[in-house]
């Protein structure tokens, strides 16, 4: 913030400029048309607009700001327009009602980064290249029948998990959850991808390397950019674009090689059959690429094998860690958790990925852990590019960002009993789901843009939860107290635990 400050100064004369040419033609157009009013928000300084307002918690202070402004509301930031949703009724409005209107992407200046904004599936607008790049990610990896074809994989990769906590549990240490649950989350998609795990258990520093790489990214593509907000300022004053550039080359860096050796594979030995002997979403890719190019192009298979890696590892992993930190600071749900468990699979058994549906406590527990800790608490920011849109009785002007804050209404009172408290039975005795249909619990969206990812999490996440509290106790490092836990947040793009959960796994009494 100091920074931003400090560079402000700087660019105050001709900003000011500026800011007077856009406030003197705005008035003109305003006196011209009766359309509905902007969405009220807080009256805005000069210049800077409403940017003073926005904490490092930004989904808080915008939290903060609807209970004054209400649930739709407008801020300025810099010259940049900011509309923020924070009511479960709006959201469907914005996601499901008015979904096509408001599907396309703000473009962060950061992410011109390697040119990903022109290849990224997060970044691209609702077109035909978005749709192939979707439909190749689901028909490879995420569709029921690919989940079910990697299965192995993702067993394969929490009994190495739990090896390595057996490890750490033999010497009486505490493991790094962060670590572990990166890891694992990485592994399970590069095995489901390009049938290799990139993290070895035994390089616990490249793991944590790779992970504060994808946390970079996370804090560079959502740190404050003048450039996002004074739209004449065309270069990167912060160095955000610089420093993407760096840790964007490092996640290539895994993904470059496995796919030049495949293909040279691929080309030595010929055969349909032999060419797709690993059955994996890069053979059926590369099948895509070979058969339909105009589907898919190498560049745009590294690029979206980039987003994944991106989008889902710090997402998936944050959940697992939070869920693993609840349940250690409220020991009641772990023992109903545990006892659940035991009853449903046997005590230290391995659990299946068709033993969910069978541990409905294990998957309130999940539900909980995403209605608290959202990883992404305002949604991936959306621009209305084309023109103005009528929305509960206002207009949003076109070129104007909008966010839906699921952390906000997943903290609100209004919406949730005893918002702040982590209490899965909340979820016992309702229908509520994460899939994007109930709009007061949306930790991976809705509409046309919900995570692809989601079907791959709910597999996941439950089996590496449960398996890692079937298979042992849990004590706090140094004999810290369940309510000593710190639970102190970090923020980018996404958010996760500031202090990485330590805990030592004992054996099960
Ligand atoms: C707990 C885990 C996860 C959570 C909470 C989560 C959450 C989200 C959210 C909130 C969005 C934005 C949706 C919107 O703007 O409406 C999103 C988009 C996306 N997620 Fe996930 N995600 C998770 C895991 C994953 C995984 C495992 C992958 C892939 C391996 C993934 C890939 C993506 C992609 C590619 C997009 C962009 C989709 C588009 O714009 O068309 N996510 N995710």
């Amino acid at each position: 913030m100091d920074y931003l400050i400090t560079s402000l100064g700087f660019l105050f004369g001709s900003i000011l400029l500026h800011a007077l040419v856009t406030i003197s033609r705005s008035f003109s157009k305003n006196k011209k048309s009766k359309k509905l009013p902007n969405p009220p928000g807080p009256t805005p300084l000069p210049i800077i607009g409403h940017l003073h307002l926005l904490g490092e918690h930004y989904h808080k202070s915008l939290a903060d700001l609807a209970k004054t402004y209400g649930p739709i509301m407008t801020l300025k930031l810099g010259f940049l327009n900011y509309v923020a949703i924070t009511s479960p009724a709006m959201a469907k409005q914005v996601l499901q009602k008015k979904d096509l209107e408001f599907s396309g992407k703000w473009v962060a200046k950061a992410l011109h980064a390697h040119d990903q904004y022109k290849y990224s599936v997060v970044m691209l607008p609702v077109e035909a290249r978005w749709r192939s790049l979707r439909r190749s990610m689901n028909s490879a990896i995420f569709s029921g029948a690919r989940l079910d074809v990697t299965e192995h994989v993702r067993e394969n990769t929490i009994q190495e998990l739990l090896d390595y906590c057996k490890s750490y549990s033999l010497r009486n240490e505490a493991v790094d959850l962060s670590v572990a649950a990166f890891m694992t989350t990485l592994n399970s998609l590069t095995s489901a991808i390009f049938s290799k795990n990139v993290m070895d258990p035994n390089l616990e520093s490249s793991i944590r390397d790779m992970r504060d790489v994808m946390w970079n990214i996370a804090i560079e593509a959502g740190a404050p950019n003048l450039a996002d907000y004074f739209h004449f300022i065309k270069f990167d004053i912060q160095g955000v674009t610089r420093r993407l550039t760096n840790h964007f080359s490092r996640v290539l860096e895994l993904i470059i090689d496995p796919i030049d050796e495949r293909i040279q594979q691929r080309d030595s030995k010929g055969g349909i059959e032999k060419k797709n002997k690993y059955n994996d979403a890069l053979d059926l890719l590369l099948s895509i690429i070979d058969e339909n190019p105009q589907d898919l192009d190498r560049t745009h298979m590294e690029r979206l094998f980039l987003d994944l890696f991106i989008a889902g590892s710090d997402t998936t992993s944050s959940t697992l860690e939070w869920a693993m930190a609840e349940l250690m600071k409220n020991p009641e749900t772990m023992k109903l958790a545990k006892e659940e468990l035991a009853r449903v699979v046997g005590k230290g058994k391995p659990i299946k990925e068709r033993d969910v549906d069978n541990l409905p406590y294990l998957q309130c527990v999940l539900k909980e852990t995403l209605r608290l800790h959202p990883p992404v608490p305002t949604l991936i920011p959306r621009l209305l590019k084309e023109r103005d849109v009528e929305l509960c009785g206002y207009t949003i002007p076109k070129g104007s960002k909008v966010i839906v804050n699921v952390w906000g209404i997943s903290h609100d009172p209004n919406v949730w009993k005893d918002p702040l408290a982590f209490k899965p039975e909340r979820f016992q005795e309702s229908d509520l789901e994460v899939r994007g249909l109930d709009f007061e619990l949306l930790p991976f969206g809705s509409g046309r843009r919900i995570c692809p990812g989601l079907p791959f999490a709910r597999r996941l996440l439950p089996v590496a939860i449960g398996s890692m509290i079937n298979s042992f106790d849990w004590e706090l490092e140094d004999g810290m107290k369940p309510e000593e836990l710190d639970m102190e947040v970090k923020v980018g793009l996404t958010l996760k635990k500031a202090q990485a959960l330590r805990a030592v796994p004992k054996p099960m009494s």
